[in-house]
């Protein structure tokens, strides 16, 4: 039997968790910081996620045989190379490999050396020499829209689409004059705009043997009909129709596995989840938009609903690099899973809002509510706690019925200037 250590304390860690709870194969599940969902499924730890010496004695102390890393930023920071000096086991790339989503440009260029596809780009340390190509493109192209970005780690916001010169100058004086992203922006990667229907695709991966998981769409935008500001993410839906057999197989064979083979080739094997950001154009061409180096948050909380297999057995396979050994089952289901976020996310937001109705839904089959940002008051009662409050998750044989599973459960929720899109999946139909 095996004590587990999940890392990180949002909707994904409460998939993760809720998920491992399930397996025959575990005795105890800690959760560092966990939230007040996760709470009801492991022991929570009050450990930052950027305390790396921290989680590293815990482990040691607690006899930890398998720790599990929801977020990036311990990635970035090398918590896997620490913890495997240690001898002990954790699911999750080491600090190399994890450039891949810890520096764009990083992973632009090895894209550029591979010959996976992406969107041209140009990265630049010079502010100067970043103002002159903005402006030079838009003399020559006034109507290609242009895409600037920090090149380093900035929580998802430090991508800015710039249809002018003068937004695509703006966007650079936030990164680089004003360091709005401090170091992140550093260098400032600009890439060609792409348009199409985005898809994540994750993949478990030893290295060497890559088993793609089931294509996620998330919806990104704040608003209904995709408007407003970008999010970290608000609601998802797997599978998606619109990644064919035919272009999930060309993902496979065009992103994923070159980008292990490349990494393996070069040094240290890229171990555990590689989430792949697509695009899909209007005539069925395939571009990388980005590489996370960990599982998505909320594509989690629909992937491993729909996972008959059991979890241990695929993370064992990667961290004990003998993942060719275990078959992934999927459910033949769909699922959809709607995120309910306080008012004003992503912007500023009110937290300590007392969450009702959860309750209702614990009742309900088929539906979980994965908390993400939530915490217990002092009398018992869970709170808001977080730009994304919950993520409402409901499985169903289809999309309609997963959809209706999923909507009919949020009515049942409620705190104060609650926010979520209505039309989840629209895309589906
Ligand atoms: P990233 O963090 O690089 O994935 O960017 C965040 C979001 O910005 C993506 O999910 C896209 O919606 C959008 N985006 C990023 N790069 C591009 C691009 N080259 N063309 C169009 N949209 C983009
Ligand atoms: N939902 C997007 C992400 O996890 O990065």
């Amino acid at each position: 039997m095996l004590k587990i250590l999940v890392i990180g304390g949002g909707g994904r860690e409460h998939a993760l968790v809720w998920k491992l709870a399930q397996s025959q194969q575990v005795s105890k599940i800690f959760c560092a910081p966990g939230n007040a969902g996760i709470a009801q499924l492991a022991e929570c730890v009050p450990l930052a996620i950027t305390d790396s010496n921290g989680l590293l004695d815990f482990a040691i102390e607690n006899g930890i045989d398998l720790t599990v890393v929801g977020p990036e930023i311990p990635l970035i920071a090398g918590i896997v190379d620490l913890f495997e000096q240690r001898g002990l086991r954790i699911f999750g790339p080491a600090r190399e490999p994890a450039q891949l989503e810890g520096s764009k440009a990083y992973a632009k260029g090895l894209m550029l050396r591979y010959g996976i596809p992406t969107a041209s780009f140009a990265a630049f340390t010079s502010p100067e020499a970043a103002s002159y190509y903005l402006k030079s493109h838009f003399d020559a192209q006034p109507l290609a829209p242009l895409v600037v970005k920090a090149d380093g780690e900035a929580a998802g916001k430090g991508v800015f689409i710039c249809r002018t010169d003068a937004e695509a100058q703006e966007a650079l004086r936030k990164i680089m004059s004003d360091r709005i992203f401090g170091a992140s922006g550093d260098t400032v990667v600009v890439e060609e705009f792409l348009e199409g229907e985005e898809a994540s695709l994750m993949a478990f991966t030893d290295g060497t043997t890559i088993i793609p998981m089931l294509a996620v769409q998330d919806h990104k935008r704040a608003l209904d009909g995709d408007e407003g500001p970008n999010t970290g993410g608000m609601g998802c839906y797997a599978p998606v129709p619109l990644v064919t057999p035919e272009i999930y197989q060309q993902a496979v064979e065009q992103i994923l596995r070159p980008v292990v083979e490349a990494i393996r080739e070069s040094g240290i094997p890229y171990k555990g989840v590689l989430y792949a950001g697509i695009m899909i154009g209007k005539d069925g061409s395939l571009k990388t938009l980005e590489f996370n180096c960990r599982f998505g948050d909320p594509e989690t909380q629909v992937v491993l609903p729909l996972l008959e297999t059991d979890l241990v057995d695929i993370l064992m396979g990667v961290t004990d690099a003998h993942l060719d050994e275990v078959e992934v089952r999927w459910k033949p289901q769909s699922a959809v899973c709607v995120v309910l976020a306080s008012g004003g996310y992503p912007g500023a937001y009110a937290t300590d809002l007392p969450i009702e109705g959860l309750e209702q839904v614990a009742h309900l089959s088929d539906v979980v509510a994965f908390h993400a940002g939530t915490k217990l008051g002092e009398d018992g009662q869970i709170l808001t706690n977080g730009g994304r409050v919950l993520g409402v998750s409901a499985i169903g044989d289809d999309f309609t019925q997963a959809r209706a599973r999923a909507y009919a459960a949020v009515k049942s929720i409620s705190f104060d200037h609650m926010h979520f899109r209505t039309d989840i999946g629209h895309r589906a139909e």
